[in-house]
């Protein structure tokens, strides 16, 4: 059968997903991709600084992804052409049934309401069953894309609950994006596990995690900070004990720790207390995600930490590393 419009036939990694991240962020999508998939086959990862183009990675399995800060969708894959006319006749050779079904079309490049519809009218024209736009059972996805087209049905699709997250009493310069804070909870937790954060600010992972269901304790050294991220907490409804304390005498085991260091002030004194807090994040949890402008592979893996990953995350002239590792308590 040509490749050029074949039924899928269960290829090694059946299921694509949607990333749409923001410029300056595609690495980081890229481990939060890894973490909720478990796939950590690197040879897939999208090349290259997306420029507002979506972006599409595939896995062996079809996740949740509600709790995805990058990832739109997940799909199953159904067929695949080189253009539209070969994904129509694709589809017809499937003999697909579905009720309640809706179609859903995502190109890449501009495209109209009436080409959308008219192309949802031709997917669905190759579909037996009755279909229902406003509540569906089933999602059909049909992307074009430079590359091809791709007909998938729907496994889930991300919440954005971040989204609005920003909107709160106490703001803080340093204070991480929501969606950057729920990408590093989504690498080390899922909803049930309890993490710890050394140097929560005004709370943004405290928060992310919370509504996430994940169960979140802060530490913070500044007083004054700790109270904004109590009436952070509290204004979204979210509870996450807090306390004005030293990240590194922190004791316990967690699931997962997140550590956003503080930057901009560089000395040897704030060096050495950065590399402790690192060492004691390790030291506390499975699982373990660090944000720094500095580069700390080297030092995280000489306190016996096993490197899973590590993003650029770019802003303007600021580049900050996301670093991804196994703690001291990792059992792999
Ligand atoms: C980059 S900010 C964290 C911002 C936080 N992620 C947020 O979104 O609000 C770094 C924080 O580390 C705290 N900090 C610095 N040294 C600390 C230490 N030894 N123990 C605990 N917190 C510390 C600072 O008070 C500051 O709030």
């Amino acid at each position: 059968m040509p490749v050029a419009e074949r039924e899928a036939m269960i290829p090694a990694r059946p299921y694509f997903y949607r990333l749409s991240p923001p410029t300056g962020h595609h690495e980081l999508a890229w481990l939060e991709f890894r973490a909720l998939t478990g796939d950590r086959a690197d040879e897939t990862a999208p090349s290259g600084e997306p420029t507002g183009v979506e972006r599409l990675a595939w896995a062996r399995v079809g996740v949740d992804v509600q709790r995805a800060a990058y990832i739109t969708e997940c799909c199953r894959l159904l067929a695949e052409a080189e253009d539209l006319e070969g994904l129509l006749r694709a589809a017809e050779k499937l003999h697909l049934r579905r009720e309640r079904f809706r179609i859903r079309v995502r190109k890449s490049g501009r495209l109209d309401a009436p080409a959308t519809q008219e192309i949802e009218r031709r997917v669905a024209d190759t579909i037996t069953g009755r279909p229902d736009l406003s509540r569906p059972a089933v999602e059909l996805v049909a992307l074009g894309r430079p590359e091809g087209w791709l007909l998938g049905e729907l496994v889930s699709r991300s919440e954005r609950g971040w989204l609005g997250h920003e909107q709160r009493p106490r703001q803080y310069s340093s204070a991480l994006p929501p969606r950057i804070a729920r990408a590093m909870v989504n690498l080390v937790a899922v909803p049930g596990d309890t993490i710890i954060d050394l140097c929560c600010g005004v709370g943004t992972v405290l928060g992310e995690a919370a509504s996430l269901g994940i169960q979140a304790v802060g530490i913070d050294h500044n007083p004054t900070v700790v109270e904004h991220a109590r009436t952070n907490l509290c204004h979204h409804g979210w509870s996450a004990p807090v306390a004005a304390a030293d990240g590194r005498d922190v004791r316990g085991r967690f699931d997962g720790a997140v550590l956003d260091l503080p930057y901009g002030v560089s000395s040897p004194r704030v060096d050495r207390v950065c590399h402790a807090l690192v060492e004691r994040a390790l030291q506390v949890a499975r699982l373990v995600a660090v944000v720094t402008t500095e580069d700390m592979r080297e030092l995280m893996e000489g306190f016996g930490a096993e490197m899973i990953g590590v993003a650029a995350l770019t802003k303007g002239n600021l580049t900050r590393r996301v670093h991804w590792a196994h703690g001291m308590l990792s059992e792999t």
